[in-house]
């Protein structure tokens, strides 16, 4: 389909590495334009695993989804695409497995954070500074916040914040004051092209100008989509859905997800040994994942040169620890 253009996958050849390991439930929670997950189909084709396994396809935009379905038209009898949140992985695992009569049990989860080159490239979504559309930057076009309402809603001091918060430009409250001025003075601001143009009016020359606009639409991006809330909320609730040894393969773009990531991986994979010289031989309670991948993986430099999304992505894989036996030290 011409009109859908997604980049190459990022990490492509790492995600399928680390994931596909034995035929079962795998979920993409970030299906994008399918990429990845014709990708894990055809590895698990090539191992002989089709027969016992499906892709469940997750992504909140319809868009994505239709671009997806028409991807992975040749494995549909392996494949379910849904419409939903990832932060539902739990809810969504039990009903397409209770449907197609398999154990709500995962093999492998994929999230590959953000939005969609396809997003950030169509000028009506809003994604971008870039391309004038309208403010919007909603990933689930039904969702009920776009970036307008919350650049022509949000008090001075609410937007410094959620720029500083989620975006960490220095300049959040001169950014935020010129927002409400503007506003206050022509009427609300509706199109990504005023708001870039507000925000270039805090600047004297073009220094670090480009990195402020991407600052900021990351901010709003961030907010509009809740995209911190739910992505704590997929890593717990998809350690829960990993059957024993199953594994979950996080790819993140910028340093608040990863922090977010690195975290919530770590917590899970402690033990915890109770208070110091108690001596116990047995942890109280055992960590429920090892981490496969002690520091992040990256994009080797022939592969971000041919695809410069790769530049900033960290992969981190975990596997989840057997309930049976626990391997000290991975
Ligand atoms: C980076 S793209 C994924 C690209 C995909 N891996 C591919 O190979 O084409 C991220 C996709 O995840 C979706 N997405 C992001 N956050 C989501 C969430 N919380 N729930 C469902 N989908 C989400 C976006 O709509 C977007 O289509």
């Amino acid at each position: 389909m011409a009109q859908y253009i997604y980049h190459e996958p990022v990490l492509a050849a790492e995600i399928i590495a680390s994931l596909v390991r034995k035929p079962g439930v795998y979920v993409d929670g970030t299906l994008g334009g399918g990429g990845h997950s014709l990708g894990i189909l055809r590895a698990l084709n090539e191992a002989g695993y089709s027969a016992g396994s499906l892709v469940i396809g997750i992504d909140q935009d319809d868009a994505a989804l239709s671009a997806a379905a028409e991807k992975l038209r040749e494995f549909d009898a392996h494949t379910v695409l849904f419409k939903g949140n990832f932060a539902a992985i739990e809810s969504i695992v039990q009903s397409v497995c209770s449907e197609k009569g398999l154990k709500p049990k995962v093999a492998g989860i994929l999230l590959d954070l953000g939005v969609s080159s396809f997003q950030i490239d169509t000028a009506e979504r809003g994604f971008s500074y870039l391309r004038d559309g309208p403010l919007d930057m909603r990933m689930d076009m039904d969702a009920p916040l776009s970036a307008a309402d919350i650049v022509n809603t949000y008090d001075e001091k609410d937007l410094a914040r959620l720029i500083y918060r989620y975006g960490e430009e220095p300049r959040s409250r001169s950014i935020a004051k010129s927002i409400v001025t503007y506003r206050r003075d022509n009427g609300p601001v509706s199109r990504t092209e005023e708001l870039a143009d507000i925000i270039r009016g805090n600047f004297t020359g073009t220094d670090k100008i480009i990195k402020t606009l991407s600052r900021v639409f990351q901010a709003l991006r961030i907010e509009v989509n809740s995209e911190l809330e739910v992505l704590r909320k997929v890593l717990y609730d998809g350690i829960e859905c990993l059957d024993d040894h199953g594994r979950m393969a996080v790819i993140s773009y910028h340093s608040l997800e990863d922090r977010i990531v690195k975290t919530v991986f770590a917590e899970k994979a402690k033990s915890d040994w109770g208070p110091k010289g108690v001596g116990l031989r047995e942890p109280l309670r055992r960590g429920s994942i090892s981490l496969v991948t002690r520091k992040p993986l990256i994009a080797a430099q022939q592969e971000i040169d041919s695809n410069p999304r790769a530049r900033s992505a960290k992969l981190r894989v975990i596997e989840k620890i057997s309930q049976g036996g626990y391997r000290e030290g991975q």
